[in-house]
């Protein structure tokens, strides 16, 4: 693999920085959490030193668009300061809320659809993004629970945000693969649905299969980022690729961490997967002509 976000790449967490800067393996692009190096100079450092080989996306935590009580500014400024210093390819977040009150929560939490909150998260992304100076991707979020209020379709919602605001979308093609299987649709009507010209970046992640505590003999497939990618996501993600067209791709593992190989495996799989499609979709195009 060679550095470049058209080749698929690693989230590198904190585990796996100094190996980096230290071996520097090759891999097309790197996303890291913000928030894991605000207040960690010398983690900080070492980004800076790992930016200066790999191109690096920010996938932020803590930039909560979906929080009634607004963005919290101080936070974001920072944020600005990091982006202006690393230069990122990218920088995302989550259709979520994650703050409440000064209150930063360790999870990201869900909202309705419907008219009210798409005022309330354009609002806050218009703002994310005049802060940042560059354009916010917005990720689909894992679902476990629907709102009775919702009035409109995920998809149709996040159609509405990019029309509004103007952002990008980043589709993680695991969390379709999740939602799907909790809130019970089809996820390939899902990919089919989603708004694909505004779609920057894909991600895949693992997810682990538990007991559905309220309906006896059923599964909840949870978004635990700590296992490989599994094969619907697999399916799935050549589904996406088929429709949306090469896309960079990202690999997330944030708990029970492999070794640093077995991520760089992932990315590898994943860069085999996109180029057959891309093979195929030049075979399809010479065979037309
Ligand atoms: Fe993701």
């Amino acid at each position: 693999m060679t550095s470049n976000p058209n080749t698929p790449g690693i989230g590198l967490r904190l585990a796996h920085l100094a190996e980096m800067v230290a071996t520097r393996p090759a891999a097309g692009w790197l996303e890291v959490h913000p928030e894991n190096f605000l207040a960690n100079p010398h983690a900080a450092e070492l980004l800076t030193e790992v930016s200066l080989h790999y191109p690096i996306s920010l996938h932020t935590v803590g930039i909560s668009v979906g929080s009634a009580n607004g963005i919290d500014h101080l936070h974001l400024k920072r944020v600005r300061g990091l982006a202006d210093r690393l230069k990122p390819i990218f920088v995302s977040g989550h259709l979520a809320w994650s703050t409440y009150g000064n209150e930063y929560l360790n999870d990201l939490f869900p909202l309705p659809y419907n008219e009210e909150s798409l005022q309330l998260v354009s609002t806050h992304i218009s703002y994310v993004q005049d802060t940042l100076g560059q354009p916010y991707l917005i990720e689909n979020p894992s679902s476990y629970v629907g709102f009775r209020s919702s009035t409109m379709k995920e998809t149709d919602f996040l159609s509405e945000i990019v029309r509004r605001t103007g952002c990008q979308l980043l589709c993680d093609v695991s969390n379709v693969v999740v939602s799907a299987h909790n809130m019970v649709y089809d996820a390939y009507q899902y990919i089919d649905n989603f708004p694909a010209d505004a779609i920057r970046e894909i991600h895949l992640g693992g997810y682990t299969p538990e007991k559905d505590e309220a309906t006896p003999g059923a599964e909840l497939l949870i978004d635990t980022h700590a296992a490989a990618i599994a094969d619907p996501s697999w399916d799935l993600y050549a589904y996406a690729l088929r429709r949306f067209g090469p896309k960079p791709t990202l690999i997330e593992w944030d708990n029970e961490i492999p070794p640093l190989a077995k991520l760089l495996g992932e990315a590898a799989h994943a860069g085999e997967i996109a180029q057959m499609i891309d093979t195929k979709a030049e075979a399809n195009h010479a065979a037309a002509r």
